[in-house]
């Protein structure tokens, strides 16, 4: 069966970008990643890229006038490409209404922390400074505005007494980088529909570690 071809849009160090190349090395894996965009050059992410063998551009967003400019280079680079599926992994930019409704439930964001709560930056300060006992990562289908749409899973974990912002921030990401691949490659099986702003529950067994009930 033909792979469902990724975008994947970054903005910096890529781990995430990496955890999906690592699940892509794996013949089995039902994706591929056709095209790699940073809207800002020389980051760590790019490098991983070309460590892989996989194409990558920089669309540098000051280089447009406006954001539909920007957008406008993004999907066409994405056009180019022949994506299915756009992957935001660290993408520090907000993405047009338009260009969101065009690419509607075909673009995936990873979050950290469990959504709806927590949205935005500084997620880890925020969940420490709120005493909250359990966070998290999210993907999630997205909508225009930050941090919305429908949840496909999400992975948690206790939080300590003991922990601080990092500590918080690296526990977090290990469980971004199994959540990742996995709603990926939920998405290339046709696991994953989205009805109104959810997506339905479909049994896929244990996950296992910490992802805890994906609902897919
Ligand atoms: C991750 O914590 C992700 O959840 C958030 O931005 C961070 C990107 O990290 N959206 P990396 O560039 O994938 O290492």
């Amino acid at each position: 069966m033909a792979k469902l071809k990724l975008g994947v849009l970054i903005s910096g160090r890529g781990t995430n970008l990496q955890a999906l190349i690592d699940a892509c090395a794996d013949e089995a894996y039902p994706a591929e990643i056709a095209i790699v965009i940073s809207n800002v050059a020389d980051v760590k992410g790019l490098e991983r890229a070309r460590e892989a063998g996989i194409r990558s551009l920089v669309i540098n967003h000051r280089e447009f006038e406006s954001r539909e400019s920007f957008d406008e280079a993004v999907a066409s680079a994405l056009n180019t490409h022949e994506v299915g599926l756009i992957c935001l992994a660290g993408f520090m930019r907000l993405l047009t209404r338009n260009f969101v409704e065009r690419w509607r439930d075909r673009i995936i964001n990873i979050h950290p922390s469990l959504l709806p709560s927590f949205k935005g930056l500084n997620v880890h300060e925020r969940v420490l400074d709120a005493g909250v006992r359990i966070t998290g990562a999210t993907v999630h289908f997205i909508r225009a505005e930050m941090d919305e749409g429908p949840i496909i899973c999400q992975g948690a974990m206790a939080v300590s007494a003991e922990d601080t912002p990092e500590t918080l921030a690296n526990r977090v990401l290990e469980i971004e980088h199994q959540l990742y691949p996995l709603a990926v490659r939920l998405i290339a099986e046709g696991k994953v529909r989205v009805a109104g702003e959810t997506v339905p529950y479909v049994d896929i067994g244990d996950p296992g570690g910490p992802l805890i009930n994906p609902r897919t």
